[in-house]
């Protein structure tokens, strides 16, 4: 089994370790990713990531090449994704320049030249390096990132077989080359479709879910600094009451990130039937999501939001109000 010393690259030595290197980078994860990383980098088998979007996937892969300090190679899938732009091509103009110089210099038809000019157009210097390839031939193991497999074609996957249990890549016209640092891998996927169990059985599997309450509270802490605290906690509680209506496309960490900050431009204190009716835009991206909520949803929630405590209960607010006004009256009788 191929397992990797910690010392090797400086790894993290136990799991909390792991926790802490990725919190350097403003990245909070559980004790169940933690140890699911933890052992990926020890096992030096790859990590595969599914999850809603928005949860904190690329981002894993991000923060951790920035805490380990290596680099991050990173190919974005798409349909139709291939080997040429994904791990290699041949450099077609220099090959001509060379069968134009070996034309113009050499016997072409002496048979060890030409087998010596052939030989040379499938040389190593003839190869375009892709992200994939390129994170075969590092000094030290840098992190790749396979993001969104599920957009790449089904053969996409078979092709990283390979790549993914050996750590190197078969080029037809040249040969092999091996990983000089094996790469530190980490694949997500949005789940639009099934990817094949031959690469899954390759790797460490984890299903990254939303966040508890109080870790996206930390998390928006950390992510949109500077915004009242009362704000932060009803965002994230309406949020987290949001993700519990079924609705198409759930609200993740990313639109957590980009609501709070949008309501702080607007200087919101407190959330509001319209505060929240007029930026849905910024938090929701399916109208009729957005229209569910406009039309009563928003109301319940927040109402959910004053029976927890995280919003005043705007009732009692008036009857203090009116308490208050009560009360100034009476001083200014008794005047
Ligand atoms: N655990 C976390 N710690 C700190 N920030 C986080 C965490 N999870 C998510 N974020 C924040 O949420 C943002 C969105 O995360 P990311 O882009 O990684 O989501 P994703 O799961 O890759 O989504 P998609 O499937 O849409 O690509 C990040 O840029 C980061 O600011
Ligand atoms: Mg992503």
């Amino acid at each position: 089994m191929n397992i990797i010393s910690p010392k090797s690259r400086s790894l993290p030595e136990s799991i909390e370790e792991t926790i802490q290197l990725l919190a350097k980078e403003d990245y909070l994860c559980d004790r169940q990713l933690a140890t699911t990383l933890f052992l990926s980098l020890r096992l030096a088998r790859p990590i595969f990531l599914e999850g809603e979007p928005g949860v904190g996937k690329t981002e894993l892969a991000k923060s951790l090449a920035k805490a380990l300090g290596t680099e991050l190679f990173r190919i974005q899938c798409y349909e139709g994704l291939d080997v040429a732009q994904s791990a290699y091509e041949w450099n077609v103009a220099k090959q001509m320049v060379e069968i134009r110089l070996a034309e113009s210099s050499s016997d072409l038809k002496d048979p060890q030249t030409r087998k010596n000019v052939g030989d040379n157009l499938y040389s190593r210097e003839m190869l375009i390096e892709r992200p994939l390839l390129q994170s075969l031939t590092q000094s030290h193991s840098p992190v790749l990132l396979i993001d969104e497999l599920d957009r790449a074609d089904e053969p996409f996957d078979a092709f990283l077989l390979e790549i993914l249990a050996e750590n190197q890549m078969t080029i037809p016209e040249f040969g092999l080359i091996r990983a000089t640092s094996r790469p530190i891998t980490i694949i997500t996927s949005n789940r639009t479709r099934e990817i094949h169990d031959a690469l899954k059985r390759r790797c460490l599997y984890h299903w990254l879910d939303f966040p508890t309450l109080e870790r996206e509270l930390e998390i928006i802490h950390l992510r949109a600094p500077g915004i009242p605290l009362e704000l932060y906690h009803q965002v994230v509680a309406f949020v987290q009451e949001a993700r519990k209506l079924n609705l198409y496309k759930p609200p993740g960490i990313a639109e957590t990130i980009d609501w709070t900050q949008a309501l702080a431009i607007l200087n919101t204190i407190r959330l509001s039937p319209d505060t929240v009716n007029s930026t849905l835009g910024v938090l929701l991206k399916n109208q009729e999501d957005i229209n569910r909520l406009q039309a009563g949803d928003t109301i319940k929630l927040l109402t959910e939001l004053v029976i927890k405590g995280y919003l005043p209960d705007p009732e009692k607010e008036i009857i203090s109000l009116d308490q208050k006004v009560q009360s100034l009256q009476s001083k200014k009788d008794q005047l």
